[in-house]
């Protein structure tokens, strides 16, 4: 694992953060998962600027341009040096005085972590993963903008730790109205009759940068596509279910609170997606 802190890479074991830094006090700060495919990152434009709103959302100034950024997590993938890779990109208010506060906040922290990540064994993506509805719901966007990346993710860490708990490998969010929003840190999409459906962000979802590149692989590939409200009902009425996300990437549902959804063990649609993924992320990075 390489970091980039303070100005300079150093080894995973040697990164050091500030005890009295509110990103680690009130998870004050937001981030960004990527992906390296082919040695190349991945759709990083796309990724900088959610950043830079996610930051603008929460009043933090960022450190420097975004394209200072932008070469910090280039060289930082360099220093890793592998053609397949994760980077986290990250950003506090920094240190200050204890208490939420964040004006004593003079100097925001970056730091940049490129490793790997694995979120579910291949068997499982094979097979198709069993998901749970979580008991908790998405915070509504007037209490804290669910579009918003920020380093604030317990309701995302508490329904997963429920999926596990009920032998599950990821949990379906609903927002307060008890519609879909979204897996813990994916965006959900149905397939009913040849056709994709995934609630739009306003329903309590990330703007998916995976979300968008499947909905732009489908409309080239002539497959239909919906930004629709979905509930429950949807998914256990739907041929086939798949999540998307930058660390999980296209990800089938096999059963849904115990019910299998559509064919067991089928599902030729995300199958095609899925392999449609790999040469478009190719085509989309930069290089390093
Ligand atoms: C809450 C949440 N939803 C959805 C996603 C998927 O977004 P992306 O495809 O941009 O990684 C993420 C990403 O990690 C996330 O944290």
């Amino acid at each position: 694992m390489k970091v980039w802190i303070d100005g300079a890479i150093v080894e995973g074991s040697q990164a050091r953060i500030s005890v009295l830094d509110h990103g680690l006090l009130y998870g004050d700060g937001v981030f960004e998962g990527m992906r390296v495919y082919g040695g190349k990152l991945f759709r990083l434009a796309d990724h900088l600027r959610r950043f830079a709103c996610g930051a603008r959302a929460i009043g933090l100034e960022l450190p420097g341009s975004l394209e200072w950024v932008e070469k910090i997590v280039l060289e930082t993938a360099r220093a890793l040096g592998e053609d397949e890779a994760y980077l986290r990109l990250l950003v506090t208010r920094g240190q200050g005085a204890l208490g939420v506060d964040p004006t004593s906040c003079e100097h925001p922290q970056l730091v940049c972590i490129a490793s790997k990540i694995t979120l579910f064994p291949p068997e499982k993506l094979q097979r198709g993963i069993d998901m749970v509805t979580a008991s908790m719901r998405r915070p509504a966007a007037d209490a804290l903008d669910p579009r918003i990346k920020s380093l604030n993710y317990l309701n995302n860490v508490l329904a997963k730790r429920e999926a596990r708990l009920r032998d599950a490998d990821e949990a379906l969010l609903l927002n307060a109205a008890g519609m879909v929003a979204e897996a813990s840190v994916a965006n959900v999409f149905t397939v009913r009759e040849g056709a994709l459906f995934t609630p739009p962000p306003s329903d309590g979802a990330l703007a998916g940068i995976t979300r968008a590149s499947i909905l732009e692989i489908a409309a080239a590939e002539g497959i239909a596509t919906h930004e629709r409200t979905l509930g429950r009902f949807d998914l256990l009425d739907a041929d086939e279910v798949f999540l998307t996300g930058t660390g999980a990437r296209v990800v089938p549902v096999a059963t849904l609170d115990g019910a299998p959804i559509g064919e067991p063990g089928s599902h030729p649609l995300t199958d095609r997606l899925s392999a449609a993924f790999t040469p478009f992320a190719l085509e989309r990075g930069t290089p390093f």
